[in-house]
């Protein structure tokens, strides 16, 4: 049976093959578009999933949307008929930008792909999250917990599945917070208080959040207030999210927090209102896991089950989920590569093959690589065609190589084999460097990232070594499988891993396994015996605004304009030529 997923019109728009019950193909519309954040209709990504497995639209017995889209317009309508006259400005732009065609998808799915519309199905939206939380992950029973910015109605869910010796599964969300009440909405208002673009500055309040003290909890818990029941509220007053096109904090949220930063201010730690903004992070930040810690650790005792699948936007959240794992009661707690929405084309696609049509348990692939393969000859051409020193190597003397360049400061983008679904790269389509020095942190953000200094950079290591370098708790190796919690750098090594250790001593590792990146893998071995400590820096290929490249094209365009100086896709090795001595004006002249 073959099941087409798909998710788009909010933000980061993909799409997914389930293949007999297997996930075979799985990509955002983002790295096909080049387009970052892309919500548009993934047809690209459509068509990338039924070329790769050899289908066509008429192969497809189902097409699975990730939400209710009758739903969501109805919260919308709702919403703004409540909040009315003071909606009557937003809601129109609501239901361009939430709603434009999405109400209309089971009509342009079935133009756009020629399928029988009663072959399209609609999950919802939260039931797209846990479900690709729980079907992707190794468990046959656990609790589930959901969190994002809003789907149709929920914000949170909590439940439990189970996968049967029978081969039968079970899914049921049991409890929910509905819209305006949601932590996503929360950490997002904070992020655009704080200056930063919402669904995509949410890594830097958390950055920022170790640079802050947590000393505005207080009057965060007055903006979120939690209910009797375990659960939590949103104060109206301290938001304009449902009322407002442009601003989601009111002029109380402004009396409450000062005034908010300007996008372009840059954030200076020394003065007053730097520190204020970090202080309010670091106390978002806190009260964000507080709330999800009570959260987790009731859904704990009610269900008794010692895992825990965590779903949706807020589980990118490193630190709160590092917490969760410690503080909660759970053993193991599983975070999917793409919990966001992007993830949803997955779980949408796996719930309805396992819930809907009932077919059996299947395991599914426990590594994130279902995107396109990097084609090594097509780099080995454009870069000659460039002019470019090209090498083609054997795979010892190419390891070799790269860890010595590695060694020598050199900084290098790194593809190999099928991308990453999901936000992280996660060492198929990395940029790699020494883990070291400061400087190389600096180097990164300045020369490539062209970002904000106060953002850390996430280190890799294998499985095997992690415990010597990071303080990993009892089932920390799992979360850290996919980049998922952020841990201490042991204090012994915190100086020699300074471009990876964040102000407050820990970083977002990931441990590798080999078997799910074997190339990265025996290179972390190479380099381990030539610095000693078996570490890399390991961050994502791109540059800013862009998404992470996807083909080699998009990896030498990279590496051409940026300061990455060597460049690996196969066994083709890339080099910059070391550049010319800078004559002296007398030489020049002469
Ligand atoms: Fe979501």
């Amino acid at each position: 049976m073959n099941i087409l997923g798909i998710s788009a019109h909010y933000h980061d728009s993909a799409a997914a093959l389930v293949v007999d019950g297997v996930p075979a193909a799985a990509v955002q519309q983002e790295r096909l578009s080049r387009h970052k954040h892309d919500a548009g209709f993934p047809l690209e990504a459509i068509d990338w999933c039924l070329e790769h497995a050899g289908l066509t639209p008429a192969d497809l017995d189902a097409v699975v949307f990730y939400e209710r889209s009758m739903l969501k317009l109805e919260r919308i309508l709702v919403c703004s008929l409540r909040a009315f006259p003071r909606s009557w400005r937003s809601f129109p732009h609501a239901m361009r930008n939430s709603l434009g065609e999405k109400v209309w998808v089971r009509g342009i799915i079935a133009s756009y792909l020629g399928v029988p519309r009663r072959n399209i199905l609609f999950t919802g939206h939260h039931a797209s999250h846990a479900a690709a939380a729980f079907l992707t992950a190794p468990t046959r029973r656990a609790a589930i917990l959901t969190a994002d910015g809003v789907g149709e109605w929920a914000t949170l869910t909590v439940g439990r599945g189970e996968r049967t010796a029978a081969g039968a599964t079970t899914l049921s969300l049991t409890r929910e917070i509905r819209f305006p009440h949601s932590l996503g909405m929360l950490y997002s208002t904070f992020t655009a208080y704080l200056g930063f673009p919402v669904n995509d500055g949410e890594y830097k309040v958390m950055g920022l959040a170790a640079y802050g003290r947590p000393t505005l909890c207080d009057a965060v818990r007055k903006v979120i207030r939690r209910t009797a029941d375990g659960g939590f509220t949103l104060v109206p007053e301290y938001f304009e999210y449902q009322t407002s096109a442009s601003r989601s904090f009111s002029q109380a949220f402004v009396d409450l927090f000062g005034p908010p930063r300007h996008p372009y201010d840059p954030i200076d730690l020394e003065s007053a209102d730097g520190r204020r903004f970090a202080d309010c992070a670091a106390s978002v930040q806190r009260v964000l896991e507080d709330t999800l810690l009570d959260i987790a650790r009731a859904l704990r005792r009610d269900t008794g089950l010692p895992d825990l699948c965590f779903g949706g936007g807020v589980a990118l959240n490193g630190v709160a989920n590092a917490r969760l794992l410690a503080e909660s009661g759970f053993e193991r707690v599983f975070v999917p590569p793409a919990p966001g929405d992007a993830g949803c084309a997955v779980g949408a696609a796996l719930y309805a093959d396992r819930l809907y049509f009932r077919n059996p348990d299947r395991d599914v692939p426990d590594h994130p690589f279902m995107g396109p393969r990097v084609d090594a000859d097509e780099l080995a051409r454009v870069a000659r065609d460039d002019g470019q020193r090209v090498e083609a190597l054997d795979e010892p003397e190419l390891l070799d190589r790269v860890a010595d360049d590695l060694a020598a400061g050199r900084i290098v983008g790194w593809m190999d084999g099928a991308a990453e679904f999901g936000p992280r790269a996660l060492g198929h389509r990395s940029i790699l460097a020494a883990p070291h020095a400061v400087e190389m942190r600096d180097r990164l953000n300045r020369d490539i990232k062209s970002r904000e200094e106060f953002r850390p950079f996430a280190p890799v290591v294998a499985v095997e070594d992690a415990d010597r370098y990071f303080d990993l708790p009892p089932g920390g190796l799992r979360l850290a499988r996919f980049m998922s919690g952020v841990f201490p750098v042991r204090a012994e090594w915190r100086s020699r891993l300074a471009a990876v250790t964040h102000v407050d001593g820990t970083a977002r590792v990931q441990a590798l396994e080999r078997e799910m990146a074997p190339r990265l893998h025996a290179l972390l071995g190479a380099y381990g015996r030539r610095s000693g400590i078996p570490v890399l820096l390991n961050t994502s290929f791109n540059v800013a605004g862009e998404p992470i490249v996807n083909r080699a094209i998009e990896g030498y365009s990279t590496y051409r304009r940026c300061g990455i100086d060597t460049l690996v896709a196969g066994p083709t090795l890339v080099t910059k030529p070391a550049l010319p001595q800078a004559r002296s004006m007398k030489e020049a002249y002469a």
